[in-house]
């Protein structure tokens, strides 16, 4: 780079010399997983009125999983399908268990945003019926797990984080298999689907801060094809 800039004034090569490295937008991170840098950023100011929309409409709970824990996330679903968990399983709904009634409809800014990753990450044709949304204070976490209570892993996981930062833990297909971890920042999203659509992944303790927009929480939007 040094010598393409030979002849320009030293300025100018300052100029670039200061510029910190920037990370590649799309880094992959499985055959068929990519983490696609800023992505949501350009939709953010869509995205936020219409998750207060979506959140008057089905509020955030703690949710207990089969195995009687209270997950330290807290979940609301929009979309045809809502993703739900008590005692008796996992499972998908039409309805809100909480409301009693259907779950939001799928704001359009998100569905506009899920399918663009998808396609980006080479999934043309992508529409998702479930939009599970997590609530991350700090000190939550999700444990290793895989999505697995859609109908079919023909289509990928569409995963956009926004907020807090998060170390992104994604594993193999067996529990044992070891992590990567991935930082996630504020608009990065992640899309995994093909022959890793099933490898487990989680999320590390949410460390302590305040995000200018979102404050102390980490949000994060899945996408899904549930049925
Ligand atoms: C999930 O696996 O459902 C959530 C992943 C994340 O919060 O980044
Ligand atoms: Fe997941």
């Amino acid at each position: 780079m040094a010598i393409q800039r030979k002849g320009t004034s030293p300025a100018t090569f300052d100029l670039f010399a200061d510029e910190p490295p920037q990370p590649p937008a799309v880094e992959q991170i499985g055959p068929a997983s990519f983490v696609l840098r800023g992505f949501a950023l350009p939709l953010v100011d869509r995205l936020l009125p219409a998750l207060e929309s979506v959140l008057i409409q089905a509020p955030f709970r703690h949710m207990v999983t089969p195995g009687g824990h209270t997950m330290s996330v807290a979940l609301s679903s929009c979309g045809e399908f809502g993703w739900t968990t008590d005692r008796s399983g996992y499972q998908y709904t039409r309805i809100n268990p909480q409301t009693g009634e259907a779950w939001p409809a799928m704001p359009e800014v998100f569905m506009e945003l899920a399918l663009a990753a998808a396609r980006e990450a080479g999934f043309v044709g992508f529409i998702p019926d479930a939009c599970l949304i997590n609530r991350y204070i700090p000190g939550a976490k999700m444990s290793l797990h895989q999505d697995k209570d859609e109908h079919g892993y023909e289509w990928p996981v569409v995963s956009v984080s926004l907020g807090l930062p998060a170390m992104f833990l994604f594993g193999g297909h067996q529990r044992s298999d070891s992590s990567q971890r991935v930082p996630l920042l504020h608009g990065d999203v992640v899309v995994w689907g093909g022959v890793d659509r099933l490898r487990f992944h989680g999320v590390m303790p949410v460390r302590q801060g305040e995000h200018s927009l979102l404050g102390e929480q980490r949000i994060n939007f899945t996408f899904r094809k549930a049925r």
